[in-house]
This record gives C-alpha cells, sequence and structure tokens, in this order.
C-alpha cells in the first residue's frame, strides 16, 4: 500500500507537470496559449501580380514554461530575420527552426525559457503567392460579360487546416482567440472581414493603396476567420430583425445581379428564427455573403463573411431545377445554423466534426419548415436521408461518425455526405426521443454553457441528460451518454427483429449488425435501441419518446407490454422512423400491417415516414433472404393508393436499381409490372401537355417530376406522347410556356421517340443557348436518345471542351444515358475508353458516382473484370474503382442469390 503510494507521488511530480506528457504528437503542445492575433494582410491583385504578405503578432500565454513554441504554417515563406518573441521587459532570442511536412509544425526553439503563467508576443513577417488550390488565402476570377475583361479576386477558405497556408497561427479549433485584422489592397477593391472597416488610411508607401481597419473579431477558432479583396457588387443590403439589426450584403459578379439569388431572400429571415429558437443572441454586426466564383464547398460559415460557390447556384447544378433550388435553401439554412454550432460551440477536434455537421444540417431542415412550411422540405431531405443512410450504412467498412483523425488528409476526409447525413439523424434521433420540452432546454443549456468555448461529443449528451431527467424523459438510472455512444463511436446500424407471442401477448426483441450483401449475424456489435410500441387500436405516431430501451450488450430480451396488445392488431417500433434501425417482424405482423395499407382509409394512421421505411424494411429484407419478394409485392400493392411522394420514391428507386441486374426477357417482366404500378399514379396526375409555367405550385412539382419522369421511363399510358406533345407545342413557340421544371422529362421522351432529326434539333439548340441552366437540361435530355452515332458526337464535343461548364454537361448526359435501356453498354464503353480524361477533368467523387452508376448496370462478372483491367492503372479511379468493385460484387450476390425469387413475385402479378 505504502509503496503503491510512494510510486503515485514520484508519477504526480515527474510526470503530470509536463505538458509534454499528455503531448499526441499531433496535436500542438499545450504549453501557449494564443490570446490574441493582430493580423496584417497586404494584397496585391492586379493581372501580372497576385499575392500577398503580412505580419501577425500573436499574444501568447505561457500555461506552462516551454522553451519552444510550436504553431502551424504550411506554404508560407517566413521572414526568419524579423521573426521576433518579446515579453514586457525583454527580447527573447529564436536559436533555431524545426518543421514536421506531415503536421504542418513550425518551431521556434528559444535562447531561454517562457515562464509560467506570463505573457508573450510572437511576431513574424510572411509572404506567398494566391494560390490556385481553393483553400488557405486563395484566387479566383470572372469574366466581365461585356468587356471580356478577367477580374481578379481574392478570398479565403481556412476550413478545417488551411489558415496555417495564410498566417502562421495555433490552427486547431480548441485554440480560440480574439482578432485584429487589418487588410491592405489597391483602392480599385473592396476589403472584406468578419467584422465592420473601423478606420482606413493610405498606405505608407504604394500609391493607392489603403490599409483598412476592421472592428476586433470575437473569441474564434482560427478555421472561421475570413477576408477578400474584391471587385464584386453588391446585390442588396438588407437589415434584419435580429437582436443587433445584422446588415447583411450580397456580393456577386455582375452577371448574378438580376437572377434570383436564394441567400439574399432568405439568410435573414434564418438568422432570426435561429436567434429565437436557440434563444441566444448573434453576437456580430454585419453578415456578408460572398459568392465566389470558384470555391473548395459548397459554402462556408466563416464569422461574419459567410461563402457560397457560384458553380452550385441552382442555375448552375443537374437539371432539376426545383431540387436545386430546394438544395440550395438547404445549404444556406445549414450555414446559418452553424454560426451557434460550430462558430459560438466549437468541437475541441475534428474528431467531432459531426457536433457540428449534424446539428447545422438537421436545424437547417426544421429552419426551412418553419419558414416556409407550405413547402414541406424538411420532411422531404429527412425522408432521402433516411434513404440514403439505410443504403449506405449497411457495409461493413462505414466508419463511426467520431473517430480518430490526425493529419490534414485525414481530417479533410471527415467532410463526408455521411458524417452530416448520420449526424443529422442523430440529432434527429435525440430530438424524437427526448420530445420537443427536454430536447430544446437541453439544446439551449448546451449553447449557454459552452459559449465561445470548445465541446466533445459528451458534453452534448450530458447538457441532453440533465434536460431530460428533468422532465421526467428518461428513467433516473438512465445513461444518455452510454446510449448516445453507441450510434456514434461505430459505423453501421441494428436490424430489429420483434416476434410476439399472440397466445400470451409477449414480445421477444433481438437486435443484429444489418448488413447487404454480407451475412447476417456475423459481428457482435450492438446499439441501446429505443422502443416506442404503436398499435393498431391507437395509431398515435406522435409518440416518439421510447418506453423501452434494447440494451447492449444484451441481445435478446423479453417484454410484456402493460396493456397487451390483442392478436389481430398490428404493432409497429420507431414511430416516424425516429431512430435510425429497422425493423423485422414475425409474418402474421407483416400481414396485420399490410391489412391497414392496404383497405383502411388513411392507411390505418401509418405515418408516411413509417410508410416508406416498411417497403425499404421489407425489400432490404428480401435482398439478404430473411423474407421471400412475394411478401415485399404484397405490401408493394399498397401504393395503388398512396399519394405522397416520399413512399412512392423510396420503392421506385430501389426497384429501379434491380432493373439494370436482370437479363432481357426479365427486365421486360419488371418493366410491365412498372407500369402496371404507375399507372393509378400517373392518371392521378393532370396530363403532362397540359403543364404550364404557372400551373404547379412549388411544393408539388417534386411529386409531379417524379411521376412524369418514371412514367415516361416506362412508357406508362400516354407519357410519352404527352411530352411529345408539349416538346412540340413549345418548340414552334406556341404561347405555351414549357416550365423549366419540367423540360427535361419532356426533351428526354422527345428525343427518345424521334430520330435523327429531333437529336439534331435539341443538340442545335443546345450549341446555341447560352443559359447554363438550359444546357443542362438539354444535355441531361440527350442522354436519351437511341442513336449512339449520334450521342457520341454530342460526347466528343462536350468533353474535350476546355470550358468546365461544358464537360459537366458530358457528366450529365452519361448519367441519363446509364439509367436508360437504350446507350448504356457503348456508353459504359465511352466511359471506359476516355477514361484518362475524365480522370483529369472530374473530381474524385464525381468519379466515384459515375462508376457506381456505372457498375450498376453492369450484369456480369466478365464485364466487372473488364472495368477493373481498363481502369486499374489510373490513380485518380483508385478510390472509385474499390467502391464500384464492392458494388459489383453485392449486386452479383443479388443476381445469384435472389434474382429468381424476385422475378417468381413479379410474374405472379402480372
Ligand atoms: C484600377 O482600375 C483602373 C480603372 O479601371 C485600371 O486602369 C487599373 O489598372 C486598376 N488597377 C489595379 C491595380 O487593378
Ligand atoms: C502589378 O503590381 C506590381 C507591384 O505590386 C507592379 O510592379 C506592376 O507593374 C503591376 N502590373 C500592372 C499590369 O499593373
Ligand atoms: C519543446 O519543449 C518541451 C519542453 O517544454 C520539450 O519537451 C519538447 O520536446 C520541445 N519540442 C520540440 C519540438 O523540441
Ligand atoms: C481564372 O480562374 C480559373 C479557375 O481557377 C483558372 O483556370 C484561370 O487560369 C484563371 N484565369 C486567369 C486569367 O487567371
Ligand atoms: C484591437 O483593436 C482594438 C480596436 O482598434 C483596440 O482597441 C485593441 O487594443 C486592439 N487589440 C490589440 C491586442 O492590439
Ligand atoms: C442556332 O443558331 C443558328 C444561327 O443563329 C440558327 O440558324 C439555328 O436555327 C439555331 N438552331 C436552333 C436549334 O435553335
Ligand atoms: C444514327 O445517326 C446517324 C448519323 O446521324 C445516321 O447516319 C444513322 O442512320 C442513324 N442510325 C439509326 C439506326 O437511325
Ligand atoms: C464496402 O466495404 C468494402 C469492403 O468490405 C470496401 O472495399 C468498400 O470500399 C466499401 N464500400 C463503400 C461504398 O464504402
Ligand atoms: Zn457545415
Amino acid at each position: 500500500m505504502s509503496q503503491l503510494n510512494k510510486y503515485l507521488l514520484v508519477l504526480l511530480i515527474f510526470v503530470i507537470p509536463s505538458t509534454w506528457a499528455t503531448y499526441d504528437h499531433y496535436r500542438l503542445p499545450n504549453a501557449l496559449e494564443p490570446l490574441h492575433y493582430n493580423l496584417r494582410v497586404l494584397t496585391h491583385l492586379n493581372s501580372t501580380d497576385q499575392r500577398f504578405e503580412g505580419s501577425v503578432k500573436v499574444d501568447i500565454l505561457a500555461r506552462e514554461s516551454t522553451k519552444n513554441i510550436t504553431l502551424h504554417s504550411a506554404n508560407l515563406k517566413i521572414d526568419e530575420d524579423r521573426t521576433s518573441v518579446r515579453s514586457d521587459q525583454e527580447i527573447i532570442s529564436v536559436t533555431s527552426i524545426e518543421t514536421n511536412e506531415v503536421y504542418n509544425f513550425y518551431t521556434l526553439h528559444l535562447s531561454r525559457e517562457l515562464e509560467k503563467s506570463k505573457n508573450y508576443q510572437l511576431e513574424m513577417h510572411f509572404e506567398a503567392r494566391l494560390n490556385d488550390s481553393q483553400s488557405g488565402y486563395y484566387k479566383s476570377n470572372y469574366t466581365d460579360a461585356i468587356t471580356k475583361e478577367v477580374h481578379h479576386l481574392a478570398v479565403t477558405q481556412f476550413s478545417p487546416t488551411f489558415a496555417r497556408q495564410a498566417f502562421p497561427c495555433f490552427d486547431e479549433p480548441s485554440w480560440k482567440s480574439t482578432f485584429n485584422v487589418t487588410l491592405g489592397y489597391h483602392k480599385n477593391y473592396t476589403g472584406l472581414s468578419g467584422t465592420p472597416i473601423l478606420a482606413c488610411q493610405d498606405h505608407e508607401s504604394l500609391e493607392n493603396y489603403v490599409w483598412c481597419d476592421h472592428e476586433p473579431l470575437l473569441r474564434t477558432s482560427t478555421y472561421l476567420v475570413a477576408y477578400a479583396v474584391h471587385d464584386l457588387k453588391n446585390a442588396a443590403t438588407q437589415e434584419s430583425t435580429t437582436h443587433n439589426r445584422v446588415i447583411f450584403r450580397n456580393w456577386m459578379q455582375p452577371k448574378l445581379l438580376d437572377q434570383e439569388i436564394i441567400s439574399l431572400e432568405i439568410a435573414p429571415k434564418l438568422l432570426a428564427f435561429y436567434e429565437n429558437l436557440f434563444q441566444m443572441d448573434f453576437p456580430l454586426v454585419k453578415i456578408d455573403q460572398l459568392t465566389v466564383p470558384t470555391h473548395r464547398f459548397t459554402a462556408m460559415e466563416n464569422w461574419g463573411l459567410v461563402t457560397y460557390n457560384e458553380e452550385r447556384l441552382p442555375q448552375n447544378m443537374g437539371y432539376n431545377l426545383q431540387q436545386q433550388k430546394d438544395r440550395t435553401s438547404s445549404t444556406v439554412a445549414h450555414e446559418y445554423a452553424h454560426q451557434w454550432f460550430g462558430n459560438l460551440v466549437t468541437m475541441k477536434w475534428w474528431n467531432d466534426l459531426w457536433l457540428k455537421e449534424g446539428p447545422s444540417t438537421y436545424f437547417g431542415y426544421l429552419a426551412l419548415d418553419a419558414l416556409q412550411p407550405e413547402l414541406t422540405r424538411g420532411e422531404r431531405f429527412i425522408d432521402m436521408d433516411l434513404a440514403n443512410f439505410f443504403d449506405k450504412d449497411s457495409n461493413g467498412t462505414v466508419p463511426a461518425i467520431s473517430k480518430d483523425v490526425k493529419d490534414p488528409s485525414e481530417i479533410l476526409g471527415q467532410f463526408t455526405e455521411y458524417v452530416y447525413q448520420k449526424g443529422s439523424l442523430t440529432m434527429r434521433m435525440l430530438h424524437k426521443l427526448l420530445g420537443e420540452e427536454a430536447f430544446f432546454q437541453g439544446i439551449r443549456s448546451y449553447l449557454s454553457r459552452y459559449y465561445l468555448r470548445n465541446v466533445d461529443q459528451g458534453d452534448l449528451w450530458n447538457s441532453l441528460q440533465e434536460a431530460a431527467l428533468e422532465n421526467e424523459v428518461i428513467p433516473l438510472d438512465f445513461s444518455l451518454s452510454m446510449a448516445m455512444d453507441s450510434w456514434t463511436l461505430q459505423g453501421g446500424y441494428p436490424l430489429v427483429t420483434l416476434n410476439r407471442n399472440y397466445e400470451t401477448g409477449s414480445l421477444t426483441f433481438k437486435q443484429t449488425r444489418f448488413f447487404k450483401g454480407q451475412e447476417i449475424g456475423s459481428d457482435s456489435s450492438c446499439w441501446w435501441v429505443p422502443l416506442s410500441f404503436i398499435r393498431q387500436n391507437l395509431p398515435d405516431f406522435d409518440q416518439t419518446i421510447p418506453k423501452f430501451w434494447l440494451e447492449c450488450p444484451l441481445s435478446t430480451q423479453n417484454l410484456q407490454l402493460l396493456e397487451t396488445p390483442s392478436s389481430d392488431e398490428w404493432i409497429i417500433l420507431n414511430p416516424q422512423v425516429s431512430a435510425i434501425f429497422r425493423v423485422n417482424y414475425d409474418e402474421k405482423n407483416w400481414r396485420l400491417i399490410m391489412k391497414s395499407l392496404l383497405n383502411d382509409p388513411n392507411f390505418g394512421g401509418i405515418h408516411r415516414l413509417n410508410r416508406a421505411q416498411l417497403l425499404d424494411d421489407l425489400l432490404a429484407l428480401a435482398a439478404v433472404q430473411i423474407h421471400t419478394y412475394d411478401i415485399a409485392f404484397d405490401l408493394l400493392r399498397y401504393l395503388e393508393r398512396e399519394r405522397e411522394l416520399g413512399p412512392w420514391q423510396r420503392a421506385v428507386n430501389i426497384l429501379n436499381k434491380l432493373g439494370p441486374l436482370l437479363d432481357d426477357e426479365d427486365a421486360k417482366q419488371l418493366k410491365i409490372y412498372m407500369q402496371k404500378l404507375l399507372l393509378p399514379l400517373y392518371k392521378s396526375f393532370p396530363k403532362l401537355s397540359g403543364i404550364t409555367g404557372s400551373n404547379t405550385a412549388i411544393k408539388d412539382i417534386p411529386f409531379a417530376h417524379f411521376v412524369y419522369s418514371q412514367a415516361c421511363r416506362y412508357h406508362v399510358d400516354d407519357c410519352t406522347d404527352q411530352a411529345k406533345i408539349l416538346t412540340i407545342s413549345h418548340r414552334n413557340g406556341d404561347n405555351l410556356e414549357l416550365p423549366s421544371n419540367f423540360q427535361q422529362v419532356a426533351y428526354c421522351s422527345f428525343l427518345e421517340q424521334g430520330g435523327d432529326s429531333e437529336f439534331e434539333n435539341v443538340y442545335g439548340h443546345f450549341q446555341n443557348t447560352t443559359n447554363e441552366s438550359q444546357r443542362r437540361i438539354l444535355a441531361s435530355s440527350l442522354g436519351c436518345s437511341r442513336n449512339y452515332t449520334n450521342f457520341e458526337q454530342f460526347l466528343n464535343f462536350t468533353l474535350h471542351s476546355d470550358e468546365k461548364p461544358l464537360s459537366d454537361c458530358c457528366m450529365l448526359a452519361v448519367k441519363t444515358a446509364l439509367s436508360r435501356d437504350h446507350l448504356v453498354s457503348p456508353t459504359g464503353n465511352y466511359i471506359l475508353s476516355h477514361a484518362k480524361t475524365l480522370g483529369e477533368k472530374f473530381k474524385k467523387k464525381e468519379l466515384t458516382e459515375l462508376l457506381l452508376i456505372l457498375v450498376g448496370n453492369l450484369r456480369s462478372a466478365e464485364e466487372l473484370e473488364q472495368l477493373k483491367e481498363q481502369l486499374k492503372d489510373i490513380k485518380t479511379f483508385e478510390e472509385a474503382l474499390q467502391k464500384a468493385l464492392y458494388l459489383g460484387k453485392v449486386n452479383q450476390k443479388w443476381q445469384k442469390d435472389c434474382s429468381s425469387d424476385f422475378i417468381r413475385a413479379i410474374e405472379k402479378r402480372l
């Protein structure tokens, strides 16, 4: 005993006082804390000279004594002669400098120790070229539509680890400091930073240059600091209704000024909405929204200077305009939720990136629904995220959303759609589990407790736990953190199986991880699964606070409900799909559910998100042979009466992916089945030829778009004729205005039914038009043509163009062609034979998406092998190929094990 004490004592003296004992080699040491930066940056931005030079003075507190200063710096030329370290009394000389390339460390070794609890000031001078890589302080440009003159601009993108490319700094989210920014630039330009300008003065030597001081910026992580020097135009100055009456300005290149700008319309409203929702004022007085011609991401939530990617504006995206507009709205809503989740309360380290991305995505959806409830976008996005999540997360290699990351490339690798989606669904799960009161109480106390500070996920769990206990929505001995860790610290999700004993009324639960294309039960992971029991005689799908938790590690549990459901009513778990798990029931319960869906008015009160999920679950269970397709198709029959987009979209998207895996005869059968399935729905919609620009309410566009495109794709009833009429009347310049949201459907059928002259017609139109969104609609339609000779001519023209918007058109057309029957195989060959060019022109993410679509259409192992052979040596395809080959394997397994069951089920129903 005493020996142990002695040992401990030794440890205490020699190990714990040293900050280096806990120093992870990829993190900055804890010995020094940056308190404040004075940053001065002079930007040169004429046609021959694009660079910046600057200085930074960092006020530092020595938390421990140390003889070196380590901070981050990358791609900067530092003038070592002008580097200095001083305290109030003295100057400390630097004896040597050490750098670490992997982690971008820059270490100054000092002649003597910095003393604990004393303040110091580090001054460094640096310069670099404005780069082209959309990170750090980078350059971008636009061409004036009239003068054809190229205008240059400079803007920052610091998230996640690029501030160090703009100035030497302690570039980790937990080192929050205040910032005084001073920008120098030529008077031709406007300088922006997170805060308003305090004062400007002429540059000491450069003619027509100014130095402008900006007001101090509140305590922040480096990744949220931003500045820009540009000559863009301000579309509007708006005052918001927030506590500080935040002033918004909206900068963009002149040609965009007359377009609909979604961020301009909704940002002030969003900010005010969140202020009220979170009951915490937004602390700044102004926000500049800057639309940048080139941007690494879709947008960035910088303090006071939110940036948007011009290439992702609705008019520059895909062909589905309303969908793009909705996406842009959700991006804007996401960026403004970040002002609280990320900016005010920041994760300690990038492992917990989801702590800012999940809530921002989820609260973004809530905000859109609150501000424009008639558009019902939030639930549509949640439905799509659920579909995506259940599909993607069934791979054995998906990582946890909260996972260790060390170097800059791993950190960047955290920014995946998966982290955003699962993070958002996790927040939603908490909302539904705790209920309105407890959830928002917990969220507000979390935000105020950690205001301007840093957190890890445990801090969120604890705030919510306290609120939950206070509101009595969890048992006293329940640990929310233990439960929630099981969702964020491991990948995947469970399949919960419920077996009812109809005599005793007892319920037996089992959970296993769900895998697609892998043996179920081959994995021992488990979750804390919240269970609510909705019964047919009391179908209250708002009851999302759980009655019971399936525990982890216990994997089988028995339960007797207080009110035993009678043996002729169904039970549904997981109302509103609040938590992210699949459910399997015994066959009798499935049949009871089906009976309600097929016969009851209002589908027995079953919530539409559950209706979609029931279809998804049963089709997924059939694809892993837990059920037969026969029972899944029995459930599909209920769609005949379904008039909500969610369930339809879920089911049809799943079936559409199976079609290409069937041989020709079987594919024909599926087509006939799809025609039968879609017919009643199609008939319930107005005739396509009668659609004009104004007669579809915005909220109905997504469903109408879905119905017409699926119906025409499967040649349901008169859909293609209607499309032709619509196209022709539009082409003749009749008064009938062809609404842009339905142009793609119309042109697509027009091309598919037509011949050379129709192709020439649309292709000519494509070449003539200068309107980006029109061009994309036409490009995507051209993929519907049947004549490959014609189509190839288009592909060659667009792929080899130097204009990025044109090569993007090639990608759009290829994707359409791969999703239809006629040109799949020559288009596939085209991709393979032009792989090198594609690899040069497109990003990894785009290539992955392309290959996944391509592989989704390959029927034989030989084709897959051929694909591998052709792409294996092209470096840019490496990651895409790996994912594609995996999908190919899963598909082959389905063909071998399930396709005959699938076809039998279809044939029975023709
Ligand atoms: C500033 O604008 C004037 C007039 O447009 C132009 O002639 C000059 O080259 C510009 N200077 C710089 C540094 O951009
Ligand atoms: C660009 O700026 C540099 C100095 O900043 C100057 O030497 C050069 O003449 C300028 N070029 C033009 C075209 O204005
Ligand atoms: C910096 O000083 C600490 C002692 O304070 C020492 O442990 C550490 O190794 C030094 N770091 C470098 C990179 O020399
Ligand atoms: C304008 O920006 C694009 C994209 O970054 C770049 O490829 C091009 O070279 C730039 N043009 C000029 C004149 O700098
Ligand atoms: C930052 O700027 C403010 C306003 O100009 C000034 O009062 C303050 O002293 C500056 N902070 C430092 C540390 O220089
Ligand atoms: C494209 O423009 C040319 C010349 O302006 C015109 O002759 C031709 O009819 C146009 N083609 C289409 C399809 O609009
Ligand atoms: C395809 O288009 C080419 C070029 O327009 C034409 O010569 C050929 O006859 C067409 N093929 C078919 C099958 O229509
Ligand atoms: C799925 O898992 C396999 C290995 O099991 C892996 O090679 C592949 O990249 C994963 N696919 C995706 C889309 O993550
Ligand atoms: Zn984000």
